[in-house]
């Protein structure tokens, strides 16, 4: 895969909002240089839920995963940087917190297998199903970004 400018979905779960970790997650991907460019709560309901889990809907925990999903709302972002769905995927940690590496969202936060703080795209045409499934065209923002002379190189930035 070419290194080019990525966008990326992030679902901040039921346990994050619960255990009061937004602040503390989001944050983690602004520090990483990540540009928010949509952002917003939700209550996910079982027809996103059918379609966002479609490929584990065999699964033996798929009833206990929607149960909890639609717990309370969550938040949805979209972030967009280089490379950013293997970089958020590299920062969020493994689906299992207790196997995560410290240092990652999931390895600090969370020592659970299922309750584990944030969802993030796994490939481009998930990430790109994904913002569609999420965000109107007028809900995603294109602004400049002043730090973005520091955080790339001239050749980055026109990629
Ligand atoms: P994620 O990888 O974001 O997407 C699928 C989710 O299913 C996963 O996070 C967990 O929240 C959940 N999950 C995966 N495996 C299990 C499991 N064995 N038991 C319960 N939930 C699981």
């Amino acid at each position: 895969m070419p290194d080019k400018i990525e966008r990326t979905v992030v679902i901040l779960k039921p346990d994050a909002m619960q255990r009061n970790l937004l602040g503390e997650v989001i944050g983690r991907f602004e520090r990483k240089g990540l540009k928010i460019i949509g952002l917003k709560m939700i209550q996910l309901d079982d027809m996103a839920l059918d379609e966002h889990y479609e490929h584990h809907k065999d699964k033996p925990f798929f009833k206990e995963l929607k149960g909890f999903m639609k717990s309370v709302p969550v938040v949805v972002a979209v972030l967009e940087g280089y490379n950013a769905i293997s970089a958020v995927r590299l920062i969020v940690g493994p689906t299992k917190g207790y196997e995560a590496d410290a240092g990652s969202i999931r390895g600090d936060l969370s020592i659970s297998g299922s309750s584990n703080i944030v969802h993030a795209s796994d490939s481009e045409e998930t990430s790109l199903a994904e913002v569609k499934r999420f965000f109107k065209e007028d809900e995603l923002f294109d602004y400049a970004k002043i730090d973005y002379e520091f955080l790339y190189s001239e050749r980055e930035r026109k990629t």
